[in-house]
């Protein structure tokens, strides 16, 4: 009988496959078939190049100065912000890019400046990721509530007939923040970008996680209107690392109130006299020097995502995604149950190409995350297993109540195999392959000769390692 359907060898972008062979060689040379587009992206060969080419022929300072090594280096820093806005179609008269280390670090700015007060309110999706999640501490210190939408399986997309309610629970005269991914780090689900007019109109600021979605979507700024937008450019470009945005509206920019200074921010500051004066725009929001030798590869990562094209590339992973999702469902034991579920969306319609899953044994139970890893190890396979920072998708996925984690006995010094204990949990996790611009036919079917290991397995190894993280 046969166990899995061959994956269909969809007719492959020849311009991608080029890049294949060119620009991300190193994948072949090794052996290599990456699955962590979500983790992070791969840079092309000729980006780095590019980079280094300018890094090698120019001499650059410090852009806090007005030197001329300095000057030249706040040319290109400014340069590549107002590509990136040019990137997302956002007007300049709009939208100010403040550079961060990442998605995080804007996230950060964003949820320690919000001005919060008591009875203000912070709304999120279940699906978030840690860094967007953790605003709420932010948010409890300033006596503001935290409401959280739920999402419903099977699809985990939020049920559009409830949200109206949540979004209606505005008070007056009070701040309201709105939080919710464009693309779910778990699940590749795409929440719809017309929830922030939806959102604005009962009175929210939207902060819209672009981190997962901007790698392989247009995010058409002049189209939509959040009023602050995160994300990281390692995910989108593969380089530079330790660069991220928080692209801002400027009226939502001027409600933040910061609460520190550091040099870079301010226009002057006196010892004598405890006085400080704010820097106007983007500067305001950087703290210390800007990672100014890796901004320029900024703009270089995304020349080169436009020269490629977002749609192109946007239809590229959803050809591969599809085919992902056809060798997952049709993976079958000889008996004929299932060896894998996956959790979201089974079809391409609005999702990206995200998707979490687990093997199943025979008897349905869920193959140990970690034994997963170790024979995608083995097929030298990069794909990622736990919960992926994104607790609430998994709350749900596993079915945990709220009464489990209310009522567990949860410590100082507890581990994560712990806490898999403690809540009830049959894993670790999921397991999530996530693909990119330089996935092609030829990795979807190791995925698949890869799959096929797992078919009739009945026990795992007991010597698997200690969990280490969610
Ligand atoms: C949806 C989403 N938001 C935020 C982040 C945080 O990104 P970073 O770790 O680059 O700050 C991630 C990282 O995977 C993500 O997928």
């Amino acid at each position: 009988m046969s166990r899995i359907a061959e994956p269909e060898s969809a007719a492959a972008d020849p311009l991608l496959a080029e890049l294949r062979r060119t620009e991300y060689a190193r994948l072949d040379a090794a052996g290599h078939v990456y699955l962590d587009y979500t983790g992070a992206g791969l840079y092309a060969r000729s980006q780095l190049d590019e980079h280094m080419a300018l890094l090698h022929d120019r001499v650059f300072g410090n852009p806090h100065s007005v030197n001329p090594t300095s000057s030249a280096m706040t040319e290109l820093v400014e340069h590549a912000r107002e590509e990136l806005l040019a990137f997302f179609r956002a007007s300049p008269d709009e939208y100010v890019a403040v550079f961060t280390p990442n998605a995080t670090g804007a996230l950060r700015v964003v949820g320690e400046a919000y001005p919060f007060q008591p009875g203000d309110r912070f709304l999120l999706t279940f699906d978030n990721h840690n860094s967007v999640n953790g605003i709420r501490e932010f948010a409890r210190a300033r006596g503001a509530e935290t409401t959280y939408v739920p999402s419903t399986p099977p699809d985990l997309r939020v049920d559009e007939t409830i949200l109206p309610r949540y979004l209606t629970e505005v008070g007056g005269d009070h701040h309201n923040l709105f939080a919710y991914p464009a693309q779910s780090n778990f699940s590749g689900v795409q929440h719809p970008l017309d929830w922030i007019e939806r959102a604005q109109a009962a009175g929210w600021d939207v902060l819209l996680d672009a981190a997962a979605f901007v790698p392989t979507n247009r995010l058409d700024l002049s189209r939509w209107h959040p009023d602050f937008v995160c994300l990281s450019v390692y995910k989108m470009c593969g380089w530079p690392t330790g660069v991220g945005a928080l692209i801002a509206r400027r009226d939502a920019l001027a409600k933040l109130e910061r609460p520190w200074f550091s040099g870079g921010t301010i226009v002057a500051a006196f010892v004598q006299r405890e006085w400080y004066q704010w820097a106007p725009g983007a500067a305001h929001f950087e703290d210390g020097t800007v990672n100014f030798l890796n901004l320029p590869a900024v703009e270089i990562g995304l020349r080169y995502l436009d020269r490629v094209g977002m749609e192109r590339i946007h239809a590229h992973v959803q050809t591969n995604v599809e085919q992902l999702l056809r060798v997952l469902s049709s993976l079958r034991h000889s008996d004929g149950s299932p060896a894998a579920t996956v959790y979201g969306p089974p079809g391409v319609e609005q999702r990206g190409a995200t998707v979490a899953f687990n093997f199943l044994h025979p008897d349905g139970s869920i193959i140990d995350e970690r034994y997963v890893e170790r024979v995608a190890r083995r097929h030298s396979i990069s794909l990622r297993t736990g919960c992926f920072c994104n607790p609430g998708a998994g709350e749900v996925v596993f079915t945990i109540s709220r009464e489990t984690l209310v009522g567990g006995e949860f410590g100082e010094g507890m581990t994560l195999d712990d806490y898999v204990q403690a809540i009830g949990l049959p894993s670790g996790g999921a397991v999530r392959a996530s693909l990119g611009i330089a996935t092609n036919g030829s990795d979807i079917e190791r995925f698949a000769s890869f799959a096929t290991e797992f078919v009739d397995l009945v026990g795992v190894p007991r010597d698997l390692p200690p969990r280490t993280g969610c």
